[in-house]
């Protein structure tokens, strides 16, 4: 097998067609991925590792850094990437990739052999990022998901494999109201995106979002598709009950504390007296529940809704979001921070969520089979607003590992569950085909 793909590709590779310079290019696309994938079977069986089990210095408040780091290190596809230094293959604009070799210095550093010092120093990495986006520069604690975001959207410039934004031509389609309209458009939009945004952070990290309006006045649909890189989700409001007071049938009068309400930096509970069900208590949110919340379809009054196309004026609609294109690696940030006007406030309610075989299909395309994932890391957030601390945890070969900044110790699977899960990164296990 080896042998005739080694074949193929020098057949391939010194045709004149092939020749990268002046090919279309469905062409070069094809050129890359064969040379990438020659570089990767070729480098694979170089490639030695080690455990991963290494710990990161916190360098001046880096803990966001590291944990966010450890998360992206145990995603496979991302570290091999680096580790290969395929990108260097990948890479099509002039600019010296700069960003990203700290990157991967930092996750070869991680996964040496036998490395001899259990931890390693991203003090370098965290100084080409400040510089890169001045946004972090200070030293005061930072979001990770924040981080997160940034840093995917710099490494993905630095190796975008179509720098030069060539403008996308997208044939004016008539529209035909039909059912498959929708899937054809939202792979006209994303081949759009691909024209100017491909790399391997798109491969791994970034899926579609279909956002249907329904016009209540001409009932017509309006629909637009967005690229997402991480699903942020509401975190649904929990009230705790500490005492019912009265109770009839299935609804008692008690003294409740709400969970979401801290002023500036300090959490502080409100208590207060309400009507509550008796199903409903000590209850802790699912995972799913957040994601109904994010999908379930929101009225618009006129003033917040965008122009109907065919009313062209604003209505009053409804808006539902689906995802229409699944990623590889779902990031999945739990938006536990609300702002109000005078403070932001943490919600510390437990959101529970599935290990292995979380299910996206329902919230997905209308005849989407089953899309299964599993979780192999876990960003945790503990404390308050200002006052936090970033934890990960990842799936090893064998068991979990907790990574605290140059700490790591195992952990239990029981205990990845837990009211400060923040993001978590999960991967495609399986995507029954769905029909166009
Ligand atoms: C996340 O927080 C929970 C609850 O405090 C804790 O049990 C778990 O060990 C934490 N994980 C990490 C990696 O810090
Ligand atoms: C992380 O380490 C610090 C001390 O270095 C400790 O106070 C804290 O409890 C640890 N957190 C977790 C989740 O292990
Ligand atoms: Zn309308």
């Amino acid at each position: 097998m080896d042998n005739s793909c080694h074949a193929l590709c020098r057949a391939l590779v010194t045709q004149n067609g092939l020749q990268p310079e002046h090919v279309d290019i469905s062409q070069s696309v094809l050129y890359t991925s064969i040379m990438g994938l020659l570089l990767v079977t070729e480098k694979e069986r170089e490639l030695k590792l080690g455990t991963g089990q290494v710990g990161l210095c916190n360098v001046g408040n880096t803990c966001f850094l590291n944990a966010i780091v450890q998360c992206l290190s145990h995603t496979r596809g991302l570290r091999d990437y680096c580790l290969l230094k395929a990108y260097l293959q990948d890479k099509h604009s002039n600019q010296e990739p700069v960003l990203m070799n700290e990157f991967s210095k930092v996750l070869a550093a991680l996964w040496e052999c036998d490395s001899g010092d259990s931890k390693v120093n991203p003090g370098k990495f965290y100084r080409i990022f400040k510089e890169a986006v001045p946004y972090f520069s200070g030293y005061s604690q930072q979001d990770a998901q924040e981080f997160l975001r940034f840093l995917l959207d710099r490494l993905h410039t630095e190796i975008n494999r179509r720098p030069s934004q060539r403008p996308a031509v997208i044939p004016n389609k008539e529209p035909t109201y039909s059912r498959f309209r929708i899937s054809e458009e939202a792979f006209a939009m994303w081949q759009k995106h691909l024209d100017r945004d491909d790399s391997k952070i798109v491969d791994l990290f970034s899926g579609q979002l279909h956002s249907s309006l329904h016009c209540s006045i001409c009932s017509h649909y309006s629909d637009t598709f967005d690229v997402f890189c991480d699903l942020s989700l509401p975190v649904p409001k929990v009230t705790f009950f500490t005492s019912f007071l009265v109770c009839a049938d299935d609804v008692c009068l008690c003294i409740c504390v709400s969970h979401t309400c801290c002023i500036n930096t300090e959490q502080s509970y409100m208590m207060m007296l309400s009507v509550v069900k008796k199903s409903e208590y000590g209850r802790i949110v699912t995972l799913k529940e957040c994601l109904d919340l994010f999908s379930q379809e929101e009225k618009l009054d006129k003033e917040n809704s965008p122009m109907c196309d065919r009313c062209n004026r604003r209505t009053e609609s409804t808006k539902r979001l689906t995802i229409q294109k699944f990623p590889r690696i779902l990031v999945i940030h739990l938006n536990r921070f609300t702002m109000s006007r005078y403070s932001i406030c943490k919600s510390s309610v437990t959101v529970s969520f599935p290990l292995t075989g979380l299910d996206l299909g329902p919230f997905g395309p209308v005849d989407c089979g089953p899309v299964l994932y599993n979780l192999y890391a876990v960003c945790n957030h503990s404390g308050t607003v200002n006052m936090g601390h970033y934890t990960a945890v990842c799936r090893e070969e064998e068991g979990w590992c907790c990574y605290n900044d140059s700490c790591v110790s195992t952990i239990q699977e029981e205990k990845l569950q837990s009211n400060q899960a923040y993001v978590l990164f999960y991967e495609l296990k399986s995507c029954s085909v769905h029909r166009k």
